[in-house]
């Protein structure tokens, strides 16, 4: 880590935060943000949004593999806010992540400094407000992680590289979403959807005859599962959450909630303006949304019906699902090959099963894990560790497998091993599909299936082209199992995607610990953290 040169020194003498706790030798990119509220209008109506430097949905972040993001947020809101990267790994340095177990919230009228690194990392994540349903607001946006130029990249360089960030959306604003969670109601059914922050034809990509186009789909929504499509076009799949994949082809894709995939288009057809319709999956029933695929030699809009989605539900979806594979000759972020690290060869040291559910707790509707809803403590989880204030939390509060019995509230912490490699099994047993994250990894999806996981299940895993990815879907009543090398030491947050579920308590966190205090296995708290709590007052680094 031993920075070099002049530029090196200059970085040195006029950002001291910057420190040396990032790559010396990898660029710098440098992100001003001001997050204030403003008018928005994505169905029609005015809303108060969550806009970044004036725009909804928030700037796009581009970077190349290893790149360090200092990002400097002013919060111009009225409330305590975060930003939080999903799919960034912040390796050994789970207190950047912006959760509210990691990181001191920026209070109003303040700024705090991020320091991210995409080590190791190419492919397409987001960026959203993590705190008190902010995200209902906006404040979401891309970030694409591109190869290093000699980084061989599994298809020609596209004609343009589009980010569609789909998602539904609310016209009760996000205090009132608030209100209506915490006092044990749910939210109903989402108002519409977007695409790009705009509803209805609201947004248009522009295309050449004859040229092809890479499309990073995200689903930023809070509730519901989407299917994309394109009217008379193909997807080719090519990337999944860091991940190059086998190029198959789709006609239409399911997007659960926080997932994200790259599809080239190629404009093969005749010049047009092209419906690009988003629909919602798994719901009573259906809404839909469109942008425009618009053709620069567009003689209007293109004739024929909007392309209907799939009809049948889940076993479509999960066939669609088992088909997205990893190509194992195809570079990642590093020029061997992604197949090189043989994930299903590595013995597992531990399984952890984990189950959601619904439970009525004092009166109110919660969502529970091995029955423990979340609550959040007074002190970043991670912050507390840091300084060892006792009392904030305690390792081991919540089961490593599925609890019979009512769910109740707790500051839940799941300890374990740096240097394990968990089997990790999703349980369902809900009548809606369920979406899981994990901050600080990806993780190999090895299978899912209808029923009760048992150890026979393990006969249908898929130990050698399974993909890579950080989110995931379990459909209803079954589960998805997935491997996980436990490489990343810190505070990590897994949740729901699903964004009531997640604020009414469906998430908890992994504490990947190690009895080493050297900086090679996890970085001491930056200087520059907001500190909180019971930890106002510390100091960042002893004097
Ligand atoms: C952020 O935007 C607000 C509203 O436009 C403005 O008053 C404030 O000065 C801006 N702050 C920064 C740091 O740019
Ligand atoms: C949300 O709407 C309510 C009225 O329904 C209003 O009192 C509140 O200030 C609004 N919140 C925001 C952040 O705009
Ligand atoms: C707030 O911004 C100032 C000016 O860029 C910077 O020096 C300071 O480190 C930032 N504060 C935090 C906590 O990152
Ligand atoms: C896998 O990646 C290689 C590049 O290493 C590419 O040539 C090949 O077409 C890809 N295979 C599939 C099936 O996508």
């Amino acid at each position: 880590m031993a920075a070099s040169g002049a530029s090196a020194v200059a970085l040195l003498v006029f950002l001291p935060l910057l420190s040396v706790l990032v790559g010396g030798e990898d660029p710098y990119r440098f992100f001003t943000w001001n997050v204030t509220y403003g008018d928005i209008f994505p169905l029609g109506v005015k809303q108060q949004g969550i806009l970044i430097n004036g725009q909804f949905p928030g700037p796009q972040i581009d970077a190349v593999t290893n790149d360090n993001l200092v990002v400097n947020v002013y919060n111009n809101l009225n409330e305590p806010f975060l930003l939080s990267w999903n799919g960034v790994q912040q390796r050994r340095n789970s207190f950047e992540d912006g959760v509210a177990g990691t990181t001191c919230p920026i209070p109003p009228g303040r700024n705090f400094t991020y320091i991210l690194q995409v080590k190791d990392q190419i492919g397409t994540y987001f960026y959203f407000p993590s705190l008190a349903f902010h995200k209902a607001a906006g404040g979401f946006g891309g970030i694409r992680v591109l190869s290093r130029p000699m980084i061989p990249v599994p298809f020609p360089p596209p004609a343009a590289d589009f980010t569609a960030l789909i998602g539904d959306w609310y016209k009760t604003n996000h205090t009132d979403l608030r209100y209506i969670l915490d006092s044990g109601k749910t939210l109903g059914f989402p108002d519409g959807l977007l695409i790009n922050g705009r509803g209805w034809n609201g947004y248009t990509f522009t295309v050449q005859p004859g040229k092809t186009y890479r499309f990073r789909i995200t689903n930023v929504g809070l509730a519901t599962s989407l299917n994309i499509r394109f009217q008379g076009h193909t997807m080719k799949l090519v990337e999944v959450e860091g991940s190059h994949t086998l190029q198959s082809i789709y006609s239409s894709l399911d997007v659960h909630l926080g997932q994200s995939y790259s599809v080239l288009v190629t404009a093969d057809q005749p010049g047009f303006d092209y419906p690009i319709v988003v629909s919602t999956r798994f719901t009573s029933k259906i809404i839909s949304t469109t942008a425009v695929l618009h053709y620069t030699n567009s003689a209007g809009k293109a004739p024929g019906p909007l392309p209907g989605g799939p009809t049948t539900q889940i076993d479509w979806s999960l066939n669609q699902a088992r088909s997205v594979r990893w190509n194992l000759t195809a570079s990642g972020p590093r020029p061997n090959p992604q197949g090189s690290y043989h994930y299903g060869q590595v013995p597992t040291t531990k399984t952890i099963r984990l189950a959601n559910s619904a439970a009525i707790i004092n009166g109110k509707q919660r969502y529970a894990v091995n029955g423990v809803s979340f609550v959040n403590a007074d002190t970043p989880l991670k912050i507390a560790d840091y300084y060892k204030i006792p009392g904030v939390f305690s390792v081991g509060t919540i089961s490593d497998s599925p609890t019979s019995g009512g769910a109740y509230l707790k500051t839940s912490v799941m300890g374990a091993d740096y240097r394990g490699y968990v089997e990790i099994v999703f349980e369902n047993s809900e009548n809606e599909v369920q979406s899981w994250h994990i901050d600080g990894y990806a993780f190999w999806v090895v299978g899912m299936n209808g029923g009760q996981w048992s150890s026979a299940s393990r006969q249908i895993y898929n130990l050698r082209d399974a993909v890579s990815r950080y989110t995931l879907q379990v459909y209803p009543n079954a589960w998805t199992a997935i491997y996980m090398p436990l490489d990343n030491v810190g505070m990590w947050n897994v949740r729901s995607e699903n964004w009531a579920r997640q604020y009414l308590g469906q998430q908890f966190y992994l504490r990947v610990w190690t009895p080493s205090t050297s900086w090679r296995d996890e970085f001491p708290i930056p200087k520059n953290a907001l500190l909180c709590g019971r930890a106002a007052g510390r100091r960042t680094r002893p004097l």
